[in-house]
């Protein structure tokens, strides 16, 4: 083992939703450590702002335009990037979404909404990527942004929780299927990190006051960009090159503590 093994020099990776949050931050992290990244946004601006900070690292940024719901332009933005880029090693499937709404008020136009972007939108990246780590022949890394609403029961969040609950399955079952190519696939499951997205849940006041967040948190704080940036820069680095089919916990002890929080005294239980 050597240090250098946490860089992804010269490695290609894309990065959906890469034009803010979590998938900023990661993209961001990639060419920290060295990889030339592809922002895959559907808000033009948002990715071409990403590719832009990108650059400025000394790494290539590329912003392509796309919504991962539309098959059409996802498959071109992968052949863009092999033209462009010459290879795809990474692939982060980060573009996802909700808002707090009990489930009777989702109608079936909601619940196709949350399916097509959580779900749905899962298959078009993939399948394009791994055709193209498959061509490139030196195996990959593809990392899943689900939640720890994958992992527990998410009230007025049912379809998102059950969506990112089969992406948990999904990275499993693949994992196991592309093993043999040397692609790896693992899913990262964040709690609370403070994202343009989140700040109109925690506005809402269905996501408390931040002190109370802080407390309900094992680790006192909630999660940030780095945080979600340091574990899939590991996981895509060769230092995970043993790891694939798990969903790792970034969510400062929260899966763990299972219902125990701290009440404003510190005392922990259970109730409070
Ligand atoms: N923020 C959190 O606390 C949190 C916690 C757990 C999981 N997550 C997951 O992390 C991921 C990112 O969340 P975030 O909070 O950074 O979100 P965000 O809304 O702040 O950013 C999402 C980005 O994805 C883009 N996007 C949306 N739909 C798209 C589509 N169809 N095609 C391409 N791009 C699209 C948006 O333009 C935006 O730039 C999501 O999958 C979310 O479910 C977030």
């Amino acid at each position: 083992m050597d240090p250098s093994d946490i860089l992804l020099t010269d490695q290609v990776a894309i990065v959906t939703g890469g034009g803010q949050g979590i998938g900023e931050g990661i993209a961001l992290g990639f060419a920290k450590f060295g990889a030339n990244v592809v922002i895959a946004d559907k808000v033009a601006e948002s990715g071409e702002r990403v590719a832009k900070l990108i650059r400025e690292t000394g790494r290539e940024g590329l912003a392509i335009t796309t919504d991962i719901r539309e098959l059409d332009q996802v498959q071109a933005m992968v052949e863009r990037t092999k033209q462009e880029l010459g290879r795809v090693d990474i692939l982060v499937n980060n573009a996802g979404g909700t808002r707090y709404a009990p489930f009777l008020d989702l109608g079936q136009r909601g619940w196709h909404r949350h399916m097509q972007l959580n779900f749905d939108g899962l298959f078009g990246p993939t399948d394009a990527a791994v055709r193209a780590m498959l061509e490139g022949g030196r195996g990959g890394s593809i990392i899943n942004i689900a939640s720890i609403e994958a992992l527990r029961a998410a009230p007025m969040f049912s379809v998102y929780a059950a969506c990112k609950a089969g992406m948990v399955n999904f990275t499993r079952s693949l994992a196991l299927e592309l093993a043999e190519h040397g692609i790896r696939v693992n899913a990262i499951a964040p709690d609370v990190v403070m994202t343009p997205h989140l700040e109109e849940f925690a506005n809402s006041g269905a996501g408390g006051t931040s002190e109370a967040r802080d407390r309900g948190i094992p680790l006192q704080r909630t999660g940030n960009l780095d945080d979600c940036a340091g574990a899939a820069v590991f996981l895509a680095s060769s230092m995970a090159s043993y790891i694939t089919g798990i969903t790792l916990s970034v969510d400062g002890g929260t899966y763990a503590s299972s219902g125990w929080t701290r009440n404003k005294d510190g005392v922990w239980g259970l109730f409070h």
